[in-house]
């Protein structure tokens, strides 16, 4: 089959890798792609989100299957625009409808969800201007730290973690002025959690599910997880706390309740489901849900997909998911990014890389990098992930770190502390 898939990350890059692995499939496209997806597929110049130039694309070759990367085009409603057209319908798109990508592209949305199904997660409120004094009010009776959320999409940037009360109030009223755009007309605020995150993957075909390998990722810039936030800078999986009793609740109380819900309510949903959950004390908790992979998760996750993903997915489209077989890798899957120096803030692109291909033992996914007149250069904050496999979670970082200092260029910048509290 020919398969289209859409994005242009890191995340991108595994998932065309370990989908160009599959016997079913005939050819790959990734639009736009970059750098990397080029080697295992063929980039298509155009943006995840341009709904009329993928239909027409899709048409003209021929492609049996869109798998969708990023939350953009889900939210914006990119399953939606395929059933509504009487070519397409009948092309199954990997993702949930623009109503289950709610889910993420609304925290008011999703905290209302879990309440009606009983989903574990943190006591909340939203409030939009008309109700900012009552926003006040329930600042005053939670206790420091203040959990402020913007209800939107806001690139990840949306959540503010605040210890003085007078302080969040001011951003209560910051947010709802629009300090996030549109994205915090509505703010959640919710009870903070203390605990140890995770990253839980479901693949469902709105009926049956299959949960894949769980990871981490490690979301600040500076080791011992100090400092701002970035889109990813490692990850890894399995995950120590997350043992088959965490598992089993995570199951029981958070999966089956959001498949069944979703069937309940009616909402069409095939696709990636992302929990990130909080063990507080090993009990897990909601914090957020995404309608897509992780990225940097999906870099270690898919090394640890042993299984062909286009026949879980193609068991997605048609509604046989039960029926196919997901194995795990019982290896170590882990993931280094190296980034530009200066990132999350300013930085510089158009570095030429040297020693990429001196790397044989790690698998490397690119996240932003371009090839121009044979070279290849930097081409964003978070450049490449560095993946490797190990019997153990060190012996894969120690492959992982050899090989982040094999490659180089100018102002290069990785954590070597990924895993390091598990
Ligand atoms: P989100 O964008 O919802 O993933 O939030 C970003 C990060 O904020 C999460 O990964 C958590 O580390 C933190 N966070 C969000 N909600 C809470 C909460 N209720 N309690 C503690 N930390 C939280
Ligand atoms: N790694 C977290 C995310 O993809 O949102």
């Amino acid at each position: 089959m020919k398969i289209l898939l859409l994005g242009s990350g890191g995340r991108e890059h595994a998932l065309a890798w370990k989908i160009a692995q599959s016997r079913k499939v005939e050819k790959l496209f990734i639009a736009p792609g970059n750098g990397g997806t080029a080697s295992v597929g063929e980039n298509v110049n155009i943006a995840a989100d341009d709904f009329p130039k993928i239909a027409k694309f899709v048409v003209e070759n021929c492609i049996n299957m869109v798998v969708v990367g990023p939350e953009d085009p889900l939210v914006k409603g990119v399953y939606d625009y395929f059933q509504n057209d009487a070519q397409l319908k009948s092309i199954p798109v990997i993702g949930p409808s623009k109503e289950g990508a709610q889910l993420e592209g609304s925290k008011d949305f999703a905290k209302a969800f879990m309440m009606r199904h009983n989903i574990p997660t943190a006591r909340y409120k939203s409030f939009t201007k008309d109700n900012v004094e009552e926003g006040f009010a329930f600042l005053e009776e939670l206790e420091a730290p203040y959990v402020l959320k913007a209800d939107g999409l806001a690139a990840g940037k949306g959540v503010l973690i605040i210890q003085d009360l007078d302080e969040a109030k001011q951003e209560l009223s910051n947010m709802l002025e629009g300090k996030f755009g549109s994205a915090s007309a509505t703010v959640v605020i919710e009870e903070f959690l203390s605990g140890i995150e995770c990253s839980v993957f479901v693949l469902t075909d709105g009926d049956s599910y299959k949960i894949l390998p769980v990871a981490k990722d490690y979301k600040r810039i500076g080791e011992g997880d100090k400092g701002l936030n970035t889109g990813g800078m490692g990850s890894v999986s399995p995950v120590s706390f997350a043992d088959e009793t965490f598992m089993k609740k995570v199951e029981e109380r958070i999966v089956i309740p959001t498949i069944q819900g979703l069937k309940k309510e009616n909402i069409v949903y095939k696709g990636f489901i992302f929990l990130g959950l909080i063990s507080v004390k090993g009990e897990p908790v909601v914090i957020e849900y995404n309608v897509r992979m992780g990225d940097p998760e999906t870099e270690s996750v898919m090394l640890r997909v042993k299984s062909d993903l286009v026949d879980l997915l193609e068991g997605v489209a048609t509604g046989t998911l039960g029926k196919r077989e997901l194995v795990e890798d019982e290896r170590f899957a882990v993931s280094v990014m190296l980034v530009s120096g200066g990132y999350p803030e300013e930085y510089e692109k158009n570095k030429e890389m040297t020693g990429v291909d001196e790397v044989t033992d790690s698998i490397l996914f690119h996240a932003g990098t371009k090839l121009e007149n044979g070279k290849l250069l930097t081409n964003g904050g978070r450049v490449i992930a560095v993946s490797s496999y190990g019997a153990t979670k060190d012996e894969a970082l120690a492959i992982s770190f050899k090989n982040a200092n094999i490659i180089n260029y100018d102002k290069k910048y990785f954590r070597s502390d990924i895993g390091f509290d598990l």
